[in-house]
């Protein structure tokens, strides 16, 4: 059983919050099937890479239990490859696909199908629960960072529906409030989507957080008018040499910090980090529809013949990055080291 804001599963079925709807509508989707939950994610219903990578857990149980009667090593690949091919830049998609396939390859011999479903069942809450007590040990590390009374800068959401629950960027937020710490935060509203301002503003104001909304292109005045302590990000992908994909105008808030003396810090659990890659030029980087950046919430805002370009994430520098801080603690720049010792213990 789990039951947060972000989802709900009861062992047959995963129900997501509409993240597409809020703040105005509270509304879940009910998912029996894996097409339906890799629906959700293709289609933003859930997002967020934490939360992306446990719905695709579920997902997997789905597939395996729409195909209790000929369950094979090639059926559930084929599933895995269907949850995978949704959204490509978040890497803990992958990582969780991996982690239940192996669990599934590890138990297929010698088990009857509802023993197996029940293993694999009991592996998609393991990484459910997980993310959430892995979210509660960043914020306590992460918390550290931040003075009595800061200011802050959040981009993107990286809070409770960025994840199973608590988040990892606004998981430290939380974690310095439990610590007695003050905390204003200027929210970047983060077009072309708004997760900033729909979701992360939603989400601090329900924490009691001094909340204050900005578009995008105003957090350099921000810094340079505003006693700012920190810019807090998550991450989608962290390459094994700590640079970072998140969310599109990430790289930009880095660039603004290092100008001004503002720390900038990504919070990320270790199964964020790729490894396999050596740098970020090699992450695949998602773009989206052109209808994201001509329309606003289904209303035109520019000319139809325009030409648009739409990446959904970008990439920032290592050695632009503060401190990356994971459920194992505060690791600073340069990060290849610290990377590669990490994930050999993972
Ligand atoms: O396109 P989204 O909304 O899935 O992008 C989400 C982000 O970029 C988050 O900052 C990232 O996944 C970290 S979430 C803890």
């Amino acid at each position: 059983m789990i039951s947060t804001v972000t989802m709900k599963w009861d062992g047959k079925t995963l129900e997501l919050v509409d993240q597409r709807k809020l703040p105005n509508v509270e509304e879940y989707t009910k998912c029996s099937d894996s097409d339906c939950v890799a629906r959700a994610i293709k289609d933003m219903i859930v997002r967020g890479a934490p939360a992306i990578g446990a719905s695709a857990a579920f997902g997997y149980v789905l597939g395996a239990m729409e195909n209790k009667e000929h369950l094979s090593v090639e059926v559930m690949e084929n599933v895995k490859a269907k949850l995978a091919a949704t959204r490509p830049t978040a890497v803990n998609l992958y990582w969780a696909l991996e982690r239940m396939h192996s669990k599934f390859l590890s138990e297929v011999t010698n088990k009857k199908p509802n023993e197996i479903l029940n293993i694999l069942s009991d592996e998609a809450e393991r990484i459910a629960n997980e993310d959430v007590e892995v979210n509660k040990r960043m914020g306590v590390y992460g918390q550290e960072l931040l003075p009595n009374d800061a200011t802050v800068i959040t981009h993107c959401n990286a809070g409770a529906l960025a994840t199973v629950d608590y988040g990892t960027a606004i998981g430290i937020i939380h974690s310095a409030l439990d610590h007695g710490k003050k905390i204003h935060a200027y929210v970047d509203e983060t077009r072309p989507y708004l997760q900033g301002a729909r979701l992360t503003a939603w989400e601090l104001i329900k924490l009691g957080v001094d909340t204050t909304l900005i578009c995008d292109n105003m957090a350099g005045w921000v810094m340079k008018t505003k006693k700012i302590d920190a810019v807090i990000v998550g991450a989608d992908r962290i390459a094994a040499n700590g640079d970072t994909a998140n969310k599109i105008g990430t790289y930009s808030l880095a660039l603004l910090a290092k100008k001004h003396g503002v720390k900038f810090y990504v919070a990320a659990p270790i199964s964020t980090i790729d490894a396999n890659i050596s740098d970020g030029s090699k992450i695949p980087i998602e773009e989206r529809s052109h209808t994201e950046v001509t329309e606003i919430q289904g209303v035109k805002i520019a000319p139809d013949e325009v030409k648009v370009y739409n990446p959904a994430f970008d990439v920032t520098d290592a050695d632009l990055i503060d401190a990356i801080v994971t459920e194992r603690g505060v690791f600073r720049y340069p990060y290849t080291e610290s990377i590669a010792r990490i994930v050999e213990s993972r």
